[in-house]
């Protein structure tokens, strides 16, 4: 009777399944030390709760009958022929002692050890190589092989009836070596699966300067020489024997997990030592992030089962079969997954290779159980093996996984028959068309009006002629699509006037906020006391823009975000109540008074001279925010809010798809949305360490130039580009020269400015940092990217083409300026050596040499954008930041847009510049598309003469100041324009 092993066995695959499948998301591995603590103390306390169930009389009478099977317990019975452990010495000798507290000792020492050098390759993922874990089946084998394998007297059939089957089966299957044949097979083919089906790797920096290319790698294979002398000393364990005859099973159990507790305690020790000193993690540990604790309980319970359900198995079947069956689950549920999520072809993957290697593991899987039963039958006695026939249900299985992965094999396409860029302008020119037809179409007030009322189920604001004249005076070419104002002031609407109010003096009055106030009397702007210096020329050209219309606007005070980062975040669940508390109060019913109320200068609270001291924000400078600040905007069950893509080395492909078409970048507002985009945490400097950052999570009504996906600030036109701080003005010494005359290469130079990284390395992950390692080769060995080049006549495939090779084929010019800023201790010495050398900054005018011109976000939007648009040059932009024009510029019309990952950027430079010469050992040639460059350089500048001109900033801040006009009025839902109602003057 064997109660259980076929549960435990059971456990094991499923709980291989489920831990493959929900490791790659965990938080756990934020603290890796905190976490395995917690997990080796409650494996511990499984391990030796379990053992009170087990017999505990050395199994020499059969009390405890359930588990009379626990094979290796029994005295007298023949050792596992596949047990490396020499137990007849062992009974022997008295050492045996000596050796059990030996191997305990070893065990706790490699746990600790295994910890450690986990920790390590986290830190620095983003170098990691090759697993090796894959070959512990076959170390297993070898071992098994030399030490008991090789001495057993073969029983070599001398039935003279023996066909050549007997005879065939005889040699293939009861050679000594059959174990380590079947295990190589399998080792092989998940080596071989887990390298053709792996995301492309990601731009997260392996700094050249810290050479963790090879001290990474080297780790691994120092964690998998660990695993394996782990399982080797719990296998020991369990199957130890001692002096006096026996161990009883419960002892052995209860020996396993105390090794696991002493490991847990050595830990924790050396983590308190280690938590006095450092002030970080005191802090971490004093703020413990909720989402961390549920993702760690997660994570130890399904540890903790697997744990047992691996103890058991180990004692029912032994460390090597236990360890081909847990290498084979977890290798096909990667890499079946991984194919069946990517069907395209991008990620390209050799998927003949690929299916090869499967097939490998599963020859290999069936083999090493056929083998298993067809050898032991004849060792007659010997209980650990796992099937005494290998039952259909187990061939059914893996034919099954055989057919699914030939299904995906057949079925993935390898080549493309068109460019997805091609189709992408396509695609952008009728967007664009569409745009243009819903945003102005209205000719007349009138007009303007009902469509306004039909959009946005309200009554223009009070003063919406004078709009409108301003508007059109001015050749406005947008009139109806203000669609980003609604969507920005949509929650507000929710909020009394009156609190409104409070909330802007709340930001106004207390100058550590960095917020600066703006007041408007009796149609006179001015700047409230209390503002920094430094930030003059923004308020002064604030002023200076509305200026222009400050007559038509009421009295009231504005609060305007000094930082560039942006500020309130509200929790979605409550800012999606908001919303929908807007939507239900639109009102269009009675007849709107056109006049904003009287008395509205009094209801502004003055700022006092003596600042208040007051803040309802909650400063994160220098922290990661995404959790915190970017998610929370999402909705609870979105991958933002659950999932940490801790695992910084390759792309996450789930988090690229939805907005992408192969290689690039196909939809710049799901882009945008970081919900389905965990992985961004990881990879801009707003989320890694923001330079300052005071945020609050209530609606406060901050006026931002720029925001990312999930914040609640007010987005209006910069002052920046309204007073050309960066300003397009080529001359005869700086001309812009038509396209095809310019140098046909990406150009860029800027400050390690997004965020801050003050000495644990986040600059690796800052997206500016990421683009000029991209774009340099800088680390000699980076990995390849994807490139799309021509295949046969008609076809067009990728091709993972070493970055060595891309830099000699195409042109770019990427430099970090100056000094490296913004950052402290070893994080400066480290980035000055790495994007060494650092080139003295250019002339802005000396841009429009270049025919591309690549555009990244700083620590809020890039001032440089609007100017690159005007030239005649083409943008590149990548940008997790949003302004007040996105819904005017089309990407792929008037610029390009590239992933903020830049896992697109060499395919998508090589589709404009064309390539020509050897690459991968062949001869490749990509077709330059200078006539499309220069069709969507002079399509965005045309249009940004149109649409993105001063008058265009002012158009749309006069708007959205008449709105904000209305919602802080006492009386908003009686006031507005009804032109049916009363004539307009
Ligand atoms: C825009 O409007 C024009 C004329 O009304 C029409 O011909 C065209 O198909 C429209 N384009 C789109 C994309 O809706
Ligand atoms: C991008 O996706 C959104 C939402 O799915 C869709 O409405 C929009 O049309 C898409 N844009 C493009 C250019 O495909």
């Amino acid at each position: 009777m064997d109660k259980t092993k076929w549960p435990a066995i059971s456990g094991l695959v499923a709980g291989t399944v489920l831990l493959t499948r929900s490791v790659p998301t965990t938080f756990a591995f934020d603290k890796p030390i905190h976490a395995s603590i917690i997990i080796l103390a409650s494996c511990a306390a499984a391990v030796i709760g379990l053992s009170k169930f087990l017999p505990n009389d050395g199994g020499r009478s059969h009390k405890g009958q359930q588990y009379d099977a626990l094979p290796l317990g029994e005295v007298g019975q023949p050792h596992s022929s596949r047990e490396p452990s020499p137990s007849p010495e062992d009974v022997r000798y008295s050492s045996s002692l000596r050796k059990l507290r030996i191997l305990f000792l070893a065990l706790v020492t490699f746990i600790c050890l295994r910890v450690e050098v986990f920790r390590r390759i986290l830190a620095n993922t983003q170098c990691a190589g090759q697993s090796w874990e894959p070959l512990i089946p076959s170390a297993l084998a070898l071992w098994d092989y030399l030490t008991v394998q090789r001495h057993k007297k073969r029983m070599v059939s001398d039935d003279p009836d023996s066909s050549v089957y007997d005879a065939l089966e005889d040699h293939l299957f009861r050679a000594p070596h059959r174990y380590v044949v079947a295990a190589c097979f399998i080792s092989v083919g998940s080596v071989l699966a887990l390298a053709t089906t792996s995301s492309p790797a990601s731009t997260y920096i392996c700094a050249a300067s810290l050479h963790n290319s090879l001290y990474v790698p080297n780790l691994q294979r120092l964690g998998t020489v660990l695993d394996l002398l782990i399982a080797y000393c719990i296998a020991q364990l369990l199957h130890q024997h001692e002096a006096r005859g026996t161990r009883s099973v419960s002892l052995r159990f209860i020996s396993v997990g105390w090794a696991l507790l002493f490991s847990a305690i050595i830990l924790l020790v050396i983590g308190i030592v280690y938590y006095i000193v450092t002030e970080d993690d005191r802090k971490w540990i004093l703020a413990i992030p909720s989402l961390y604790i549920w993702s760690v309980l997660r994570l130890d319970v399904l540890v903790c089962f697997t744990a047992i359900c691996t103890v058991l198995t180990i004692s029912h079947i032994g460390a090597m079969s236990t360890s081909v069956m847990a290498t084979f689950v977890s290798i096909s549920t990667i890499t079946t997954a991984y194919a069946w999520n990517n069907p395209h072809p991008f990620p390209p993957m050799n998927t003949a290779l690929a299916f090869i290697a499967i097939c490998m593991a599963i020859l290999g899987f069936a083999a090493y159980f056929h083998t298993e039963t067809v050898s032991e039958e004849r060792d007659s006695g010997a209980a650990s093996i796992t099937f005494k026939q290998v039952p259909s249900w187990f061939y059914l299985l893996l034919l099954t996984l055989f057919f699914v992965r030939t299904g995906l094999w057949a079925s993935r396409k390898t080549t493309v028959s068109y460019h997805p860029i091609d189709m992408l302008i396509y695609e952008a020119q009728t967007q664009h068309e569409a745009y243009i037809n819903q945003s102005t179409s209205s000719t007349t007030l009138a007009e303007a009006v009902h469509t306004y009322e039909h959009r946005y189920s309200r009554y223009p604001p009070p003063g919406f002629q004078h709009w409108y004249d301003y508007a059109t005076a001015r050749n406005s070419v947008i009139i109806d699509d203000y669609d980003s104002i609604h969507r920005d002031l949509l929650p507000f609407h929710s909020l009394s006037a009156g609190n409104i109010r409070q909330r802007t003096w709340d930001m106004i009055s207390n100058p550590w906020n960095d917020v600066a106030g703006i007041s408007i009397r009796n149609g006179e702007v001015a700047i409230s006391p209390n503002v920094m210096p430094t930030h003059r020329w923004m308020l002064d050209g604030l002023v200076d823009m509305i200026g222009h219309f400050v007559e038509y606007l009421p009295d009231m005070d504005l609060a305007f975000n000094l930082n560039d980062e942006c500020r309130v975040a509200v929790p979605f669940e409550q800012a999606e109540h908001m919303r929908s508390i807007a939507r239900d109060s639109s009102a269009l019913a009675q007849a709107p008074n056109n006049k904003f109320s009287a008395g509205r200068q009094e209801q502004w609270q003055l700022v006092p001279d003596e600042p208040n001291t007051e803040t309802p924000l909650k400063e994160l400078s220098f922290q990661r925010t995404f959790y915190e600040f970017g998610s929370v905007g999402c909705p609870s069950g979105s991958p933002a809010r659950s999932q940490r893509i801790w695992d910084v080395s390759d792309i996450c492909t789930a988090c690229t798809a939805p907005q992408s078409l192969g290689a690039f970048l196909a939809n710049w507002s799901i882009a945008a949305d970081i919900c389905h985009q965990p992985d961004l945490a990881n990879l801009h400097g707003l989320y890694l360490s923001p330079a300052a950052f005071k945020g609050a999570h209530d609606l406060y009504p901050v006026f931002s130039q720029s925001k990312a996906h999930g914040f609640n600030d007010i987005l209006y036109p910069s002052a920046w580009n309204y007073i050309e701080k960066a300003k397009y003005d080529p001359s005869d010494e700086h001309p812009d020269v038509p396209f095809a005359e310019k140098n046909a290469s990406l150009f860029w130079r800027g400050a390690t400015s997004e965020g801050v990284s003050p000495g644990m390395g986040q600059w690796r992950g800052m997206m500016r940092q990421r683009f000029v390692h991209l774009a340099n080769n800088i680390n000699g060995s980076e990995h390849p990217q994807a490139v799309l080049l021509p295949r046969g006549e008609h076809s067009l495939a990728y091709n993972q083409l070493p970055i060595s090779e891309l830099t000699s084929l195409m042109s770019t010019d990427v430099h970090v300026v100056d000094f490296i800023a913004r950052c402290g201790g070893r994080d400066c010495p480290q980035q000055a050596q790495e994007f060494a050398p650092l080139v003295p900054p250019t002339d802005f005018q000396d841009h429009w040499k270049y025919k591309y011109l690549l555009d990244l976000d700083g620590a809020g939007f890039s001032g440089r954008f609007l100017p690159f648009l005007s030239s005649h040059s083409l943008p590149f932009k990548a940008a997790l930041f949003r302004e007040w024009w996105d819904d005017r510029v089309t990407p792929w019309q008037h610029f390009v847009p590239l992933d903020v990952r830049g896992q697109g950027l060499w395919a998508t430079l090589a589709y404009f510049v064309g390539l020509e010469g050897k690459a991968n050992g062949q001869h490749v040639k990509v077709d330059a598309h200078d006539f499309e460059g220069e069709r969507i350089a002079e399509r965005g500048r045309n249009w940004a003469n149109r649409v993105l001109r001063k008058e265009d900033m002012e158009i749309y801040f006069f708007r959205l100041l008449l709105e904000w006009g209305r919602l802080t009025d006492d009386n908003r839902d009686d006031i507005g324009l009804d032109v049916d109602a009363e004539r307009v003057d």
